[in-house]
């Protein structure tokens, strides 16, 4: 039976006739006129909706229920294999002016593309029930928060939102009778003749456009009911179209995790940090310390994005605008992550990861080896002989934020945490030192701005090589790159007290291409370095690229890392970053219509203090 044309008889607490807001009611209308749903359904966000919308996934065929001993209120899902990732090459952003948009962004002018999605939305839901989703970014009221409406056909689109959101009936008593909100519209591009047999994962395989109009803040998504693509509160509004929002209003929405970090005396500082994509974000934002660092401790407020803005003390305060994680699956273990396990035991959404014969999941990294008898994310016995993978590299988890053990106390706090350090760091084997500290804020753009990552998939270029992926907002930029790092320098200047800025790498290699810095929990270890510098309360030695701990300024007790070693991975190689600040120069001619004067004088700098520091800076200890 199909999921999508089947007559909804719970009876949602909103109906359309009582709703306040005349322009978002007749958005609705206009909407509905122009893709011709069969019917239009108001989401309340109550639990009994959830669960009603989870049993029509299930009856379906989109969803299969887990084993509720093992897997309590869980459910599958396996997506088209033409729909398994954020689609980048198909992701635009169409303000007026190219140049607007930037030269790292896809472009086409807003009528135009208006003229190219309008035949592909009309009757686009045809056969199918059109979802209004009302949902906050951030807690419901916060100052720092924002609305926005979500129009879908896709049920899953609705039952992930309410995980990953504030959605529902409340979101619309605080928009009242004229509140702002984006509008997002998002159709699977599947529409269903009279009678048509629907798909366990309805999408368009063959067209998808993910568009964003920063001028009006409206968001269209057609054709993939993907995450990332799909969601559309996720990387489309709290970060392409609030960025562009925040640098009208003065404000900063970022590409962030957010944690707190407690010392044994108690005492709280949190950060905010920038990875790209694959680089662990989600194990750092919920890391647990080696049990030699007594009494420090992790809590979480924000494993994906962070908004920003100013407190009335001139300090920087932070949110997590999202409600939950949508965490990459494979490599997540009780290892690597065990608060993320603990966060996905219940009620928790499952997407292209495998099936167990006892109707639980599993991935790649769960464990050793697979267990015998699953269902691989194609819905075939997995043959691990085939060489393939059993669930997709990117597949996905769905679970509420408050599940998470390590939560922080304020996660929801509408007045935000109060930032201090802000943490760039990318994927690289070589060069970049284990932690530095930029000299002050203006050097701490330039690092990010600089900051690349190797790649790890084949999708953007050759494995290994380096892809620049400024403040890692490549993906997710709501106009022009260059004028991104002005708004930046231009918010530093306005700060008395900017939080310190520092560069990180996990991931050197040595000679034998193994990793040295054990990373994961023994991370702790920098971010212990990194608060006390914040709070003035350890010395660091001057490098050619800003400030780094000596080694006794790190706290190794119970780790078998040698000073060598330490020297080893904190090391400048002078040849290398010769190479690598020249490399600089691509990402700068790129954007040199509107790169920051600033930039150039930095980079001059970063040169001739490179130029006359030894060969290999700091691989001696003595140097200290
Ligand atoms: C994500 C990403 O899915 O950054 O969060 O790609
Ligand atoms: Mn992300």
């Amino acid at each position: 039976m199909s999921t999508n044309n089947v007559a909804l008889d719970y009876e949602s607490k909103v109906q359309q006739e009582a709703v306040q807001h005349k322009e978002l009611v007749e958005w609705v209308k206009k909407t509905a006129e122009l893709t011709q749903p069969d019917a239009i359904y108001w989401c309340d966000g109550s639990t009994e909706e959830y669960d009603y919308m989870c049993d029509l996934l299930v009856q379906g065929g989109t969803f299969k229920k887990l084993n509720e001993e093992k897997r309590p209120n869980s459910y599958l899902a396996f997506s088209d294999p033409s729909d398994v990732a954020r689609v980048e090459d198909k992701t635009f952003i169409c303000s007026k002016r190219k140049s607007d948009a930037g030269p790292t962004n896809n472009w086409m002018d807003p009528d135009e593309m208006k003229a190219t999605l309008q035949p592909l939305m009309k009757g686009s839901m045809k056969g199918r029930t059109m979802y209004v989703i009302p949902f906050s970014m951030g807690p419901v009221g916060s100052p720092i928060a924002h609305i926005g409406v979500e129009l879908t056909d896709s049920p899953y689109v609705v039952v992930n939102m309410k995980i990953m959101t504030r959605m529902g009936k409340h979101v619309l008593d605080q928009l009242g009778t004229d509140g702002d909100y984006i509008k997002c519209l998002h159709t699977v591009g599947a529409p269903l003749e009279p009678g048509q047999e629907d798909v366990s994962w309805p999408c368009n395989p063959d067209t998808k456009y993910i568009v964003h109009y920063p001028e009006e803040r409206r968001i269209e998504s057609y054709g993939s009911g993907y995450g990332g693509n799909a969601l559309l509160g996720k990387k489309c509004f709290a970060l392409r179209i609030a960025s562009t929002m925040a640098r009208d209003e003065g404000w900063l929405a970022e590409h962030m995790l957010i944690l707190g970090v407690e010392s044994p005396e108690g005492e709280k500082t949190y950060v905010a940090a920038a990875f790209p994509s694959a680089c662990g974000k989600t194990n750092f934002a919920m890391m647990i310390p080696p049990k030699e660092l007594d009494g420090w401790k992790i809590t979480t407020v924000g494993d994906d994005i962070a908004w920003i803005k100013k407190g009335p003390d001139g300090r920087l305060y932070a949110i997590n605008p999202e409600a939950g994680y949508f965490g990459v699956a494979p490599g997540t273990n009780y290892d690597t992550n065990p608060n993320a396990m603990e966060s996905i035991r219940k009620d928790a959404i499952f997407t292209n990861v495998a099936l167990t014969p006892d109707g639980d999941v599993w991935w790649e990294g769960m464990s050793k080896e697979a267990p015998e008898g699953i269902i691989d994310w194609h819905g075939n016995v997995y043959d691990p002989s085939s060489g393939k993978p059993a669930a997709h590299p990117n597949a996905r988890f769905t679970s509420p934020a408050a599940l998470c053990p390590s939560i922080d106390e304020k996660w929801e706090d509408p007045a935000g945490v109060p930032i201090s350090a802000f943490i760039f760091g990318g994927r690289r084997s070589t060069t970049v030192p284990l932690v530095y500290q930029a000299p002050n804020w203006n050097f701490g753009v330039y690092l990010a701005a600089t900051m690349g990552s190797e790649m790890t998939a084949a999708a953007f270029g050759n494995v290994g090589a380096v892809r620049r992926d400024p403040f890692a907002m490549l993906p997710f930029m709501g106009y022009h790159m260059a004028d991104y790092f002005n708004h930046w320098l231009q918010f530093g200047r306005e700060l008395s007290n900017p939080p310190r800025i520092f560069g990180v790498n996990w991931f050197r290699k040595d000679e034998n291409g193994k990793f040295v810095w054990p990373g994961f929990g023994e991370n702790m270890r920098v971010l212990k370095w990194i608060v006390q510098r914040v709070k003035g309360e350890i010395s660091a030695v001057e490098s050619p690229l800003g400030w780094v701990p000596s080694y006794s300024d790190m706290d190794m007790t119970g780790l078998d890392f040698s000073e060598e070693e330490f020297y080893k991975i904190m090391s400048i190689d002078r040849e290398a970053w010769k190479e690598e600040v020249l490399s600089h120069e691509e990402l700068f001619s790129k954007l040199y219509d509107k790169l920051p004067k600033e930039f150039l004088y930095m980079r001059e700098l970063m040169k001739s203090a490179l130029w006359r520091s030894p060969e290999t800076w700091g691989q001696q200890p003595e140097r200290v």
